[in-house]
């Protein structure tokens, strides 16, 4: 009987040749599974590829609300974004598709889980390391690591083995989408040099065509989870599509970068996130109010660890479950609402407020009446905060540099 497997299946012209490949030459009974999480096109096309491609069995997964809830909304408490701006909607995914392969293959008794990730890239890493940590006894098939073809070889075997595919659907460059963005890359993007064409985008209109008013929403937040808009309480994915929809329009979430893979290669990379970009804006405007500035300072650092091992595929590891924890314990107060205005590309904080602000007006403020803080004490602050570079610029730097001036720029 033959050994099973199951493939990581979206339903394009490589997964389908994939899964022909994988019987016909590896002997193998192919599961295929395909995971929604957002922005998956037309399901009956895929379950059909997928039968022409010779699977035993083609299992369409909606996985929107789990991946919202137990990798994004966490990422999102985090603040986590890849070299100070990818926010990470492909590398998010990546665990959870692991998990899915490995569910299905316990289903039905598969030794094997297949993907088609190129063996340049970061989501073979991340794939590979989900399943190796959730199930270390299965084989792990990388069908492009192990049998490249090139686009033409491709489509000449999908057409020699009566597998349809709609040519108009497969775009010049390599794309990757989900609920919390949209990836691009390849053909002409590979020159950095390169503007990116128009057709790069689909979820985000270029500025000339965004509406001439802005458009305003209000984001409640509740312990740094996104729970309604304008008032509407909303579940996850509503919300975001809503906020990715509204995005969209106002051209709002375009991101083209440079960026440095694990495997040692820089990669020249577009997104679009429109509901990244707003919630991750709106919510650090929530935590400026609710959290001291050590907490601040510390969260951002933890944030930089915990968006490289999210985009270094260690999703499944301790050190991000203690990472996470303190996430959500500085999470507690994080409840409120920000006012976001989406116009020509931006995305404006211009109002926050927070149930437990730490934020006093009474303390802040330059009018007379009411104000709480007493100046006499800041003298005395002062001379103590400053004691130690006093001494030290008397006794160190006069001596060696003489003109102070200059102690910024020593050799000029
Ligand atoms: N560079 C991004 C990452 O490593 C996206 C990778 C997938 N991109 C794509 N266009 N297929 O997370």
């Amino acid at each position: 009987m033959a050994e099973k497997i199951v493939l990581a299946y979206s339903g394009g012209l490589d997964t389908s040749v994939a899964a022909h490949w994988l019987r016909d030459q590896r002997g193998y009974e192919v599961y295929c599974l395909t995971i929604d999480l957002g922005n998956l096109g037309d399901l009956e096309g895929i379950r059909e590829r997928g039968e022409q491609a010779g699977a035993a069995q083609v299992d369409i997964v909606d996985a929107k609300q789990d991946f919202l809830r137990y990798f994004v909304f966490p990422a999102l408490q985090a603040g986590v974004v890849y070299e100070g701006r990818y926010p990470l909607a492909t590398a998010l995914g990546r665990p959870l598709i692991a998990k899915l392969l490995v569910d299905k293959a316990r289903e039905v008794g598969a030794t094997a889980v297949a993907h088609g990730c190129t063996g340049k890239g970061n989501d073979q890493v991340r794939l590979d390391i989900g399943v190796q940590t959730l199930a270390p006894d299965l084989t792990i098939v990388g069908t492009t690591r192990e049998h490249s073809v090139s686009r033409d070889e491709a489509l000449a075997y999908a057409a020699q083995h009566g597998i349809s595919v709609r040519q108009s659907q497969e775009s010049p460059y390599s794309t990757d989408e989900n609920l919390w963005g949209r990836s691009v890359e390849a053909g002409v993007l590979e020159d950095p040099w390169v503007e990116p064409p128009a057709d790069v985008f689909l979820w985000t209109k270029p500025l000339d065509e965004t509406p001439a008013r802005p458009a305003e929403v209000e984001i409640r937040f509740q312990e740094g989870i996104p729970v309604a808009l304008d008032g509407v309480e909303m579940g996850p994915v509503d919300l975001v599509q809503r906020l990715s929809d509204l995005g969209g329009e106002h051209g709002i979430g375009r991101i083209d970068m440079v960026e440095n893979r694990l495997v040692g290669i820089k990669s020249r990379e577009i997104y679009e996130a429109p509901a990244a970009v707003i919630l991750l804006e709106a919510h650090s405007a929530l935590e400026s109010l609710t959290l001291t500035k050590p907490q601040t300072r510390f969260k951002h650092l933890v944030a930089q660890e915990y968006a490289d091992l999210v985009y270094n595929g260690l999703w499944f590891s301790s050190h991000h479950r203690d990472l996470s924890q303190y996430v959500v314990s500085t999470q507690r107060h994080v409840t409120g609402d920000v006012r976001v205005r989406l116009w020509h590309g931006n995305a404006t904080v211009i109002g926050r407020r927070a149930d437990r602000s730490l934020y006093s007006q009474a303390l802040a403020t330059y009018n007379k009446e009411g104000d709480l803080f007493d100046q006499s004490h800041a003298q005395g602050f002062i001379r103590l905060h400053g004691l130690q570079a006093q001494v030290q610029a008397q006794t160190q730097m006069l001596t060696e540099a003489g003109d102070l001036l200059k102690l910024a720029a020593p050799e000029g």
